[in-house]
């Protein structure tokens, strides 16, 4: 797939075939993650994969804060990728300041840009992949034992699609796009 392809056809995959992901796969994927951009090329996004049933189980079961559809995607997927980011590096100074109004918000924006990176990856090489945003990842984070240091920031389920979505309806671009004069 050439870039614009991949941007158009990756799909939120919610169904995945019982079937793992290599390791080495996983590697790659993040290894052209990396080239994502980040605040002062601070590379705070850090990957943490989930492979045990029983710890999936239990984040399906017990955190996904009552959303059917988390807990079913969740359950079923082979692996699940804990996006995190460092604390106290995007938006800030070495002195511990912030660089600008938005503060350690930027955090936010690094790990975006990280997580669509990652999913593109993916598409690339016919993994699915869907970005969750609602779980407690406070939870998530003493489960696993993630560093005092990192804040989880997303789940991302992966695996060989089971499903070929269709793309929800996008905006038109007179919506999106307005030029200042
Ligand atoms: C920040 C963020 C949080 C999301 N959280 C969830 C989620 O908790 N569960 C889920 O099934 N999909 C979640 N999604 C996926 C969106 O629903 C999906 O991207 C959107 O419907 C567009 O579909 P597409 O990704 O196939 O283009 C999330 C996406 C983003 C970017």
């Amino acid at each position: 797939m050439n870039t614009l392809e991949c941007i158009r056809k990756r799909r939120s995959v919610r169904k995945f075939q019982d079937k793992k992901v290599d390791r080495a796969v996983i590697e790659d994927i993040v290894a052209d993650a990396a080239f994502a951009p980040s605040w002062k090329n601070t590379q705070c996004a850090r990957y943490h994969v989930v492979e045990d049933r029983a710890v999936l189980e239990k984040i399906a079961a017990e955190y996904t804060l009552g959303f059917a559809y988390n807990t079913g995607t969740i359950a079923h997927a082979p692996q699940v990728v804990v996006l995190t980011a460092l604390r106290g590096r995007s938006g800030m100074e070495k002195d511990g300041s912030a660089s600008t109004a938005k503060g350690e918000s930027w955090l936010m924006f690094d790990a975006g840009i990280a997580a669509q990176t990652f999913c593109l990856a993916a598409a690339e090489r016919g993994i699915g992949s869907v970005i969750m945003g609602i779980f407690d990842a406070e939870k998530v984070a003493e489960l696993l034992h993630i560093p005092e240091n990192e804040t989880v920031v997303c789940l991302i389920p992966i695996g060989y699609p089971d499903e070929t979505p269709i793309a929800p309806r996008r905006k038109a671009v007179r919506e999106l796009l307005s030029f200042c004069e």
